[in-house]
């Protein structure tokens, strides 16, 4: 197994890869077509959250790691990741990424090196797409000249229990040399290394993971409307199915989902059924529907909450807690609260926001990004919670907020209202 690693894209998933290359042992460049981004890098200024600035400088320090926007920049490498995003155009799997980066990659290959795509996509995208990119630019045949593979990326930005490392990473290859190649990269990144048969059920595997959360949430979602309007609290019955040692697994409501995962992979699978079998996946689309509702529904809920305390929303003023998707991460892609925070807007409400994990630049035009101290939070008409951030005072949120309505239920009392 070679030394030599090159990670294309280094964003929440390359980089956090890369540095944990290094701290391996590999000798390890980053390449990003974004040259602002390679600047910070080499200049040791990280802007993924879970790698701090201290784990880049030293990477620089062990003198073996670099990164850089020219393909070339990667040098002879003898294992190459691929970690580029897989967006969604016009509801369909836009793979514009993977094929700009299979294309510069290919002139690059020599025989015996590896390439393993973790971009997460369609059944079927390693073997039917990359490859004969890969071929055709490199004049090389996979399997045979060079090894071929998927492993889906599990990383959870803001977790603190499980990172790359302690998480178990599924592998696979085109065949079983390609296989055993990979397997023997990532034994040396992570601690449990789960092969697969193939690099589409590596693949699948991926879209499961996903969409058995997108659909579960929405499974909450849905039952947290129709709870409240039998004016049952469904965050003690959820409470109470929890206590049930098998069978059953906890998730809450929430204003909807966000990030780059939930909202946009289950479509990756949606698109490819149909595509290959000509058959609707209802699951998923039931999900999106009711996960795309939510942000709406908290601007109802909010509306009829402030009506009972004889105020319009226009004139109001409302301060949001949480504009990140997730708790306890600042990544803003697709977050539902932006959504909230703009609608809010558009009805005339006095909208401020405060996200302790958030930079200034990333608030909505016009919303102003304030710090949830007593004054905001007291004056606010109406606070509402939509992440759960543990770095926001929730004692003080409920004692001087005149009202609160709470779709992650971290407040209690008499002034509070869950979704
Ligand atoms: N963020 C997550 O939590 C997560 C978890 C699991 C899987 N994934 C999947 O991993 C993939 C990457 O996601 P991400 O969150 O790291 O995205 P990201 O946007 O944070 O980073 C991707 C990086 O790739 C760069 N890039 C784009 N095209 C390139 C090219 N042709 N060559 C070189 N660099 C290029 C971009 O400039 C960017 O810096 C996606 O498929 C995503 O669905 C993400």
């Amino acid at each position: 197994m070679g030394e030599k690693l090159a990670v294309v894209g280094q964003g929440y998933v390359g980089l956090p890869l890369a540095m944990r290359a290094v701290e391996a042992g590999f000798e390890v460049v980053g390449i990003d077509v974004d040259e602002r981004r390679v600047k910070r890098l080499n200049a040791a200024d990280s802007y993924v959250e879970d790698i701090a600035d201290e784990v880049l400088a030293e990477a620089h320090r062990s003198g073996r790691y670099r990164a850089g926007s020219d393909y070339a920049d990667a040098g002879e490498f003898d294992v190459c990741v691929i970690t580029v995003p897989t967006p969604l155009s016009d509801g369909a799997p836009d793979l514009r990424h993977i094929g700009s980066a299979g294309e510069s990659l290919a002139p690059l290959l020599r025989p015996g090196v590896t390439v393993v795509l973790e971009s997460t996509t369609y059944p079927g995208t390693t073997e039917e797409y990359l490859r004969p990119l890969l071929e055709t630019g490199s004049g090389l045949h996979a399997p045979g000249d060079f090894f071929l593979g998927y492993s889906p990326e599990r990383i959870d930005p803001g977790n603190a229990r499980w990172c790359l490392e302690n998480t178990p990473k599924v592998v696979s290859g085109i065949d079983a040399a390609s296989l055993e190649r990979i397997r023997a990269f990532y034994q040396r990144i992570v601690r449990d290394v789960v092969p697969v048969s193939s690099t589409q059920v590596a693949e699948l595997c991926k879209l499961l993971e996903n969409t058995f959360r997108h659909v579960n949430i929405a499974l909450v979602n849905e039952l947290s409307i129709f709870a409240q309007q039998l004016g049952i609290d469904v965050w003690e019955a959820i409470d109470a199915a929890s206590t049930k040692p098998f069978g059953y697994m906890r998730f809450t409501p929430g204003p909807g989902v966000g990030g780059h995962c939930l909202p946009i992979d289950p479509s990756y699978l949606s698109w490819k059924v149909k595509r290959s079998l000509g058959h609707s996946f209802r699951f998923v689309e039931l999900a999106n529907d009711i996960n795309d509702h939510m942000p709406g529904h908290v601007v109802h809920r909010l509306i009829l909450a402030l009506n009972r305390r004889g105020l319009p929303l226009r004139g109001s003023r409302v301060l949001l807690l949480g504009l990140a998707y997730k708790a306890n991460a600042g990544d803003c892609r697709e977050s539902p609260a932006i959504e909230v925070a703009r609608a809010l807007a558009k009805l005339g409400a006095d909208v401020r926001v405060a996200d302790p994990h958030v930079d200034a630049y990333l608030a909505p035009p016009g919303i102003e990004l304030v710090v949830a101290g007593e004054r905001e939070l007291s004056e606010a008409d109406a606070v509402v919670v939509l992440t759960d951030h543990d770095r926001f005072d929730y004692e003080l949120v409920q004692r001087v907020s005149p009202f609160v309505f709470d779709t992650r239920r971290r407040c209690r009392g008499s002034n509070v209202e869950h979704l």
